[in-house]
């Protein structure tokens, strides 16, 4: 987020009490942050707290002559690169999904032509009153974006959905929304992750061990280095990655349509998935019942996603994953050049290896012998080393000793 401008806009509900740290948060991530409060705001926290840790005089008046001489409530409009609303409230979502301009923030939501975000914040049933989720529908078709709210425990005694997300999670989330800047700007990466699920019958299904850690990670730090980033990703525990687009899918044959109906401008390609190699040659329509001693399922080859993207006429670049429990440098070679990559990363999986966990240790393949070894860490830390090496490849530095 460096030197981005962020529109802070504070409204009068108890969730108030985060705003600054959300502050804090957003001048970590390097964002110059503009406070704007609401009279009701103003209620619940004093605009000395926003000054003090945003460094810049907070705004809440749109008749404050001498303020409005420094920088117009016009000007406050143009200078965001986004307007954030946290919390929002009932009351500021309905002000907003019916164009009221009877306030600075209003006034500002209105002028700007940066995005908006707001995160909701109110009691569970006010959330859930038809009225507001009516305006918040106007909004996001609009295109304003709505973090959470998260549910949980209220400071009004209730349980339910309406709490403010997090400051930390809301900063990911408004980091998401702006637009991605780095040396792949401008490129897109399709990476596929997670496991697929080859069904036997309508409640059963053949499938492994993938997390998905892995690839969400890459996914991650290829949009921390500017990418447009498409996700293909089978069924997993995780959340996308924020201002990453995610298509969900199940099984091998719905991951190859979808990485199809993308590849055709994708720049580089990442397959971290473990697709299923095989699937039940005739899935039965209805459940299979305990008859025989014996179950044969008879199995047949799923398509291979990544051969068939290294196979097109123009393709990206391409990176292949290989997971293998021995021998592992010499199959991912015999992997490299059978599919015809560009690049492949190794890596040693079994029990307690890699699958399902936070760590994992990759070497790096490419045609004519060259070989790095990312080593052993954090997966979230491989895929930045990953990514910027792919970058260098790509751009063509051959120097790549720095990654
Ligand atoms: N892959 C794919 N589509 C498949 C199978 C694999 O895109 N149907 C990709 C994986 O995402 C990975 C690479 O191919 O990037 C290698 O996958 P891996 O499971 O290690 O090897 P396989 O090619 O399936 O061969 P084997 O299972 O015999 O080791």
């Amino acid at each position: 987020m460096d030197g981005k401008h962020i529109l802070l806009g504070v409204t009068g509900g108890i969730a108030a009490y985060k705003s600054p740290d959300l502050v804090r948060r957003l001048i970590e991530r390097g964002a110059q942050v503009q406070v704007v409060m609401t009279a009701g705001a103003r209620e619940f926290v004093s605009p000395l707290t926003f000054q003090a840790v945003s460094g810049r005089e907070v705004r809440s008046d749109l008749w404050d002559e001498s303020a409005e001489r420094a920088m117009s409530h016009i000007e406050l409009a143009r200078w965001a690169d986004l307007v954030l609303i946290a919390p929002a409230t009932a009351d500021f979502i309905a002000h907003l999904s019916h164009g009221l301009a009877d306030n600075l923030l209003a006034t500002v939501c209105l002028a700007t032509s940066a995005p908006v975000a707001i995160a909701p914040a109110m009691n569970q049933q006010m959330w859930a009153n038809a009225a507001t989720q009516a305006n918040v529908a106007t909004l996001r078709a609009r295109g304003v974006h709505v973090f959470g709210p998260g549910s949980g425990s209220q400071a009004c005694g209730e349980v339910g959905e309406g709490r403010m997300m997090e400051p930390v999670d809301i900063a990911a989330a408004a980091f998401g929304v702006l637009p991605a800047e780095g040396p792949l700007k401008g490129r897109k990466v399709l990476i596929t992750a997670g496991p697929t699920r080859e069904r036997i019958d309508p409640v059963r299904f053949i499938s492994n061990r993938s997390s998905g850690k892995m690839g969400y990670a890459v996914a991650q730090a290829a949009r921390d280095r500017g990418a447009e980033v498409v996700l293909v990703s089978g069924p997993v525990n995780l959340c996308a990655p924020p201002g990453v687009r995610r298509v969900c899918v199940e099984s091998a044959a719905q991951m190859y349509d979808a990485v199809m109906r993308e590849v055709d401008d994708a720049d580089i390609f990442i397959a971290t998935a473990a697709v299923a190699d095989y699937r039940p040659a005739a899935p039965a329509n209805i459940k299979i019942k305990k008859v025989n001693d014996c179950l044969e399922v008879r199995m047949e080859r799923t398509i291979d996603i990544l051969a068939a993207v290294a196979q097109r006429e123009r393709r990206p670049y391409t990176v292949g994953f290989a997971a293998e429990t021995n021998d592992i440098e010499n199959h991912a070679l015999a992997k490299l050049t059978k599919k015809n990559l560009d690049l492949i990363a190794a890596n040693e999986v079994g029990d307690n290896k890699v699958f399902e966990q936070d760590d994992n240790s990759l070497v790096l393949l490419w045609p004519g012998g060259g070989r790095q070894e990312l080593g052993a860490g954090a997966k979230t830390e491989l895929a930045v080393k990953l990514v910027d090496f792919i970058v260098a490849r790509v751009s063509g530095r051959c120097d790549v000793t720095d990654i």
